[in-house]
């Protein structure tokens, strides 16, 4: 469904220069889970950002569904997110001072206001914060606060979820919930990439692609072997 062809990635230019991918290829399927490692500054980031279509690729092309959205301009590229892509982010990216409700109503602007609040309410309910609805996020823990953020993810039934070290800033058992989760979006036949630094998280995907300096330098399938 979604495939990156040949991408690099440079900033700057002369000293500043910084090649953040070089020659990446990667195709991701209906109902993949991977998980995408390497150290610091190894471009995990920046390919989050292309495959989503946050960062646009020096070179290369990117194609969702066989068509190429590379070289879209914003406006149709917003649509395509909208429709099909959903982020999550290490960092929660939620709205202070609005509740779990609200900040899961926010990307429902297209239908009547009833119908809006019974649907927000029903996917809190799906990971687990319907007592939560009114909760500020500073009311609520890392954990919930990521829930309510997956919650916002899901509200326009995306086919690829992109998550950013979506663990990194809670303890490693909140983790796994969060994991539990996806693995359930995943069994859904949703697509997941996710970046992480954590092994044990890690473990989750079906396969771990594995990023140095740019680069894919390893992929390791783990269907069968791995912890779900
Ligand atoms: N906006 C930017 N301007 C300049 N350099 C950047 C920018 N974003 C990322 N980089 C550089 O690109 C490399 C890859 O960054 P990133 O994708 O964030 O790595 P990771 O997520 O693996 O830590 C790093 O060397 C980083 O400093
Ligand atoms: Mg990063």
């Amino acid at each position: 469904m979604l495939e990156i062809k040949n991408i690099s990635k440079v900033y700057g230019a002369g000293t500043t220069k910084v090649v953040a991918l070089n020659n990446v290829s990667l195709r991701v399927n209906k109902g993949d889970f991977i998980a995408v490692m390497g150290p610091s500054g190894s471009g995990k980031s920046t390919l989050l950002n292309i495959i989503g279509g946050l960062d646009s690729p020096s070179s290369g092309e990117v194609l969702l569904d066989a068509k190429r959205i590379d070289n879209l301009d914003e406006n149709a590229l917003v649509e395509i997110r909208r429709e099909k892509i959903a982020y999550v982010f290490q960092e929660y990216h939620l709205i202070p001072s609005l509740t779990a409700l609200e900040n899961v109503l926010l990307p429902l602007t297209f239908c009547g206001a009833n119908k809006k609040d019974q649907k927000a309410l029903d996917i809190l309910k799906r990971v687990g914060l319907e007592k939560r609805a009114e909760h500020k996020p500073s009311q609520l823990s890392g954990g919930e606060q990521q829930r309510v953020a997956i919650a916002r993810a899901l509200v326009n039934d995306p086919s690829l979820i992109l998550a950013d070290e979506p663990t990194g800033n809670m303890d490693r058992k909140t983790g796994k919930e969060i994991l539990a989760l996806f693995d359930q979006l995943n069994r859904e036949g949703r697509s997941i990439v996710m970046v992480t630094h954590d092994p044990e998280i890690a473990e989750y995907a079906k396969e771990i692609v594995v990023l140095q300096d740019g680069q894919i330098v390893d992929k390791i399938n783990q269907e069968g072997g791995n912890k779900c």
